[in-house]
């Protein structure tokens, strides 16, 4: 958050200025850091009977020995750390009003950095149409809390599908946690799957091993380092330019370095190969490098058209025929891809990474579904980061930098790690639920709104 607007406003003199002006004050956002609470205070629970999502969070709660309350009043200090409004038993546009009732008297007492977690039910199971209409109007509500909040809290929403019940605590966990902190407005589906929880939270991928492609700056050395904290060994990817850097990521992280183009033909069975022959097999493939050749369509050459579509797009496809064949990652194995708001917004000037990035959503989309992958239970889903600050990001001209920074609902840059955390939470066996999701890691950016 270190623009030169956050610098400006959090100024003695400015920060009274932006007071008197109303203008926005990114804060300090609450981030993981090993051993911390889920939470730092009660946890307001409330909705309509029956509240079958809610009393399983109830008990998640109840086992990470949070506080919970029915009203804002039994909290101590009158404050909470979060609120959890299961809406899961809505049946018509009228039934909505609970939420308001729930969640509006909250908002004022919710802590800085806090969380707002909206819990429904799949519009596409709906028995009715005025069913489906409830339930998607959640979709409406819970993005607009998030653009009323302040002080870095959050507002996300989770539809959950019939007989996935059990399948919500790796999610919920997430977001409640400082994990999600740039993760604000957005809709994860929790589909049915054999989700295996951990035997420690804070470890969670203790025994899988994982590759970051891109893995020697930027947000990929942000996920080998996170994967490594929550128990991966990581294979770490990257030109072989980048070998010093790339190096220093193995090093930090435990893991290895392979230097390797990964739009070269062979990449994929290279990094298999690699996996298999150092580390025993492969469970997770973070699909993260890419570049970015900026110019109007009306000036793109044919170099960077094609480089663009080949880095980001064209490799992911050549990598998974071998990744997630009969002999790839293994069964239960997670796939994450690196997209962007770019790709589901476009971008002035960014034709060519748009598509890319547009294209790996594709990729999510289809395999997804694909009855094979499924059979063996492996996830594949997307992240598509916003204004995150990295080396790609300050190459951006000076206004439009201001600009992606300021304008989404936490007034303020994500950082690398706010990635890693949402790839690292997508990698987790716990998830097995979920899977051809896109989750947005932007802090709810109007790019793409
Ligand atoms: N920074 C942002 O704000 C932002 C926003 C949206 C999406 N993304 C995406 O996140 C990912 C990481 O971005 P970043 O900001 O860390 O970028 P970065 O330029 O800092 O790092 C990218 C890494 O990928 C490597 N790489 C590039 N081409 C490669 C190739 N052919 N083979 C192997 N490695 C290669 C580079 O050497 C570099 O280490 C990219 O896919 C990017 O498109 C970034």
């Amino acid at each position: 958050m270190a623009g030169a607007y956050a610098r400006l406003v959090n100024s003695p003199v400015g920060t009274r200025l932006a007071g008197q002006l109303g203008l926005p004050r990114p804060v300090p956002l609450r981030r993981y850091a090993v051993g911390e609470p889920l939470v730092h205070g009660a946890v307001l629970l409330g909705g309509p009977e029956p509240a079958v999502l809610g009393a399983r969070v109830g008990e998640l709660l109840a086992r990470e020995g949070v506080v919970v309350v029915g009203e804002v009043a039994e909290a101590v200090g009158g404050r909470v750390a979060a609120v959890v409004a299961d809406l899961g038993a809505v049946e018509r546009p009228g039934d909505l009003d609970v939420l308001r009732a729930v969640v509006a008297p909250a908002l004022s007492s919710l802590q800085p950095s806090g969380r707002v977690v909206v819990l429904g039910r799949s519009p596409g199971q709906a028995r009715e149409v005025a069913q489906a209409a409830a339930r998607r109007a959640l979709e409406g509500i819970t993005r607009s809390i998030g653009k009323e909040l302040r002080s870095g809290a959050t507002a996300n929403l989770v539809l959950v599908d019939d007989g996935a019940e059990g399948n919500l605590d790796a999610t919920v966990r997430f977001l409640l946690s400082g994990r999600s902190a740039y993760v604000d407005g957005q809709v994860v589906r929790v589909g049915t799957g054999t989700p295996v929880q951990p035997d420690d939270w804070t470890r969670p991928l203790s025994g899988k091993v994982a590759v970051v492609t891109g893995a020697a700056r930027g947000i990929g050395a942000a996920i080998a380092r996170v994967l490594a904290r929550d128990g991966a060994t990581v294979v770490c990817v990257d030109l072989p330019e980048a070998g010093d850097s790339l190096a220093g990521t193995a090093n930090v992280v435990g893991g290895t370095a392979l230097q390797l183009d990964v739009t070269a033909a062979d990449a994929g069975r290279r990094i298999l190969d690699h996996a298999r022959r150092r580390h025993g097999g492969l469970d997770i493939v973070v699909h993260n490098a890419g570049i970015t050749r900026d110019r109007l369509l009306a000036n793109l050459d044919d170099s960077r058209w094609r480089s663009v579509l080949e880095v980001n797009l064209g490799s992911i496809l050549r990598m998974n025929e071998v990744l997630l064949g009969d002999d790839g990652i293994r069964d239960g194995g997670h796939l994450v891809l690196v997209s962007s708001i770019a790709g589901i917004a476009g971008n002035r000037g960014q034709v060519n990474y748009a598509a890319s990035k547009a294209g790996v959503i594709g990729v999510v989309d289809a395999l997804s579904v694909d009855e094979r992958l499924r059979a063996r239970g492996i996830t594949v889903n997307a992240v598509a980061p916003g204004f995150i600050e990295t080396e790609m990001t300050a190459k951006v001209p000076f206004a439009t930098r201001e600009a992606g920074r300021l304008l989404n609902s936490l007034n303020q840059g994500g950082l690398p790690v706010d990635v890693a955390e949402t790839i690292a939470w997508l990698s987790q066996d716990a998830n097995a639920g979920v899977t051809g999701n896109v989750v947005r890691v932007c802090g709810q950016s109007l790019l793409g709104a």
